[in-house]
């Protein structure tokens, strides 16, 4: 199963940087979103990122604009007819993933694999939405896509020897170190991440330490990159919030359910660094801690 031609679903946080490894890699992408404003935002932060490459010099201005050309940005599904593989990297929800599925199966050729991006869901139920489940696999990249180095390759029972060995060497072919696992809800490293990023909050929510202190613990004391209460606005609250309730259902243990602050700030619309409020207020040149608590 030969891949050169190469469909990203989604140009939201994750989309966006996996178009941009392919393209980088060489790949003809072509890149789906619903609207042309959501196009937009997608293809600047493309740009954005392939220019601060470029300047930092891991890129030369002829591979960035070679990377460029071989984007394509489009709001018609029926653009992505021609791909070999199609990645989705649209909102966690198994109704959105499967209707997209389903679609593309009466779309693409026999030979397409299907991908999916997915934090928490099984690759199975979106696989069983298709006539094809043995061309069906997880390829998890991590934010940021450009940056962050693995990717967990996850086969179903259905999936075939070819299709997935097709997606492993894909994304070695990006320049990613993948790994395999299995196809359980949150793989290998959201199983154990999602618990800390609820448990940091909930430790928040009992007033353990100040936001900051929160954070500063994680990087100072164990040398985290980021403190949980960053990497969870870095995240998406709202995709946060998804993926605790889509772990709590499959595996009904309290330490996936999602902490009630969490909820209401998906309720106020505070999804983090992606639109300015989370935890932090993003606006400026460094995030400040937003008030959380009622205040006299
Ligand atoms: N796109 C492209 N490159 C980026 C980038 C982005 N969004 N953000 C940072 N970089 C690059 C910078 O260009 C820089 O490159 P060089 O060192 O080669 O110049 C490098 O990354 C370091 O960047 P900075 O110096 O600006 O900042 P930093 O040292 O604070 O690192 C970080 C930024 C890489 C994001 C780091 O803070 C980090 O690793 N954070 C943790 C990220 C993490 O845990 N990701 C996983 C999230 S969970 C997930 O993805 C799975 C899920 O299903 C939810
Ligand atoms: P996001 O909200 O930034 O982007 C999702 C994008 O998908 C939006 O722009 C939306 O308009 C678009 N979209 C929705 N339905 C669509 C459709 N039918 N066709 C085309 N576009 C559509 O979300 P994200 O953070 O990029 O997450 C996307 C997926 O990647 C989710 O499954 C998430 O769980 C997973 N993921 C997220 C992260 C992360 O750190 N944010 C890391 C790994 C995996």
């Amino acid at each position: 199963m030969d891949i050169e031609k190469v469909g990203v679903v989604g140009c939201g946080l994750m989309g966006s940087g996996i178009a941009e490894v392919a393209a980088k890699a060489g790949f003809d992408v072509v890149v789906r979103e619903v609207s042309d404003n959501l196009i937009k935002a997608g293809r600047s932060r493309i740009r954005k990122s392939l220019d601060r490459a470029a300047k930092r010099g891991k890129l030369t201005a002829t591979d960035r604009d070679a990377a460029w050309s071989r984007l394509r940005f489009s709001t018609e599904i029926s653009d992505l007819a021609d791909r070999h593989l199609v990645i989705e990297a649209i909102v966690e929800e198994i109704g959105a993933k499967n209707e997209l599925f389903s679609a593309l199966d009466g779309l693409c050729g026999p030979d397409t694999i299907f991908a999916s991006n997915t934090s928490s869901l099984k690759i199975t139920d979106m696989a069983a939405a298709t006539g094809r489940p043995d061309r069906v696999v997880g390829l998890h990249f991590f934010n940021p896509v450009p940056v962050m180095e693995l990717v967990e390759v996850v086969r179903t029972i259905a999936t075939s020897d070819a299709a997935f060995n097709a997606a492993y060497a894909f994304a070695e072919a990006l320049g990613k170190r993948p790994i395999v696992a299995k196809d359980n809800s949150g793989f290998v490293v959201n199983l154990l991440l999602v618990p800390y990023l609820l448990d940091a909050i909930r430790q928040l929510e009992r007033g353990v330490a100040s936001m900051e202190d929160i954070d500063r613990a994680m990087t100072l004391g164990l040398g985290y990159p980021m403190g949980p209460l960053t990497l969870c606005d870095f995240v998406g609250i709202d995709t946060v919030y998804r993926i605790s309730e889509i772990m709590f259902d499959e595996y009904r243990e309290g330490r996936y359910a999602a902490p009630s602050l969490l909820k209401r700030m998906v309720s106020m619309g505070r999804f983090g660094r992606k639109n300015g409020k989370g935890f932090y207020d993003w606006s400026g040149d460094q995030p400040t801690p937003l008030p959380l608590f009622p205040r006299r």
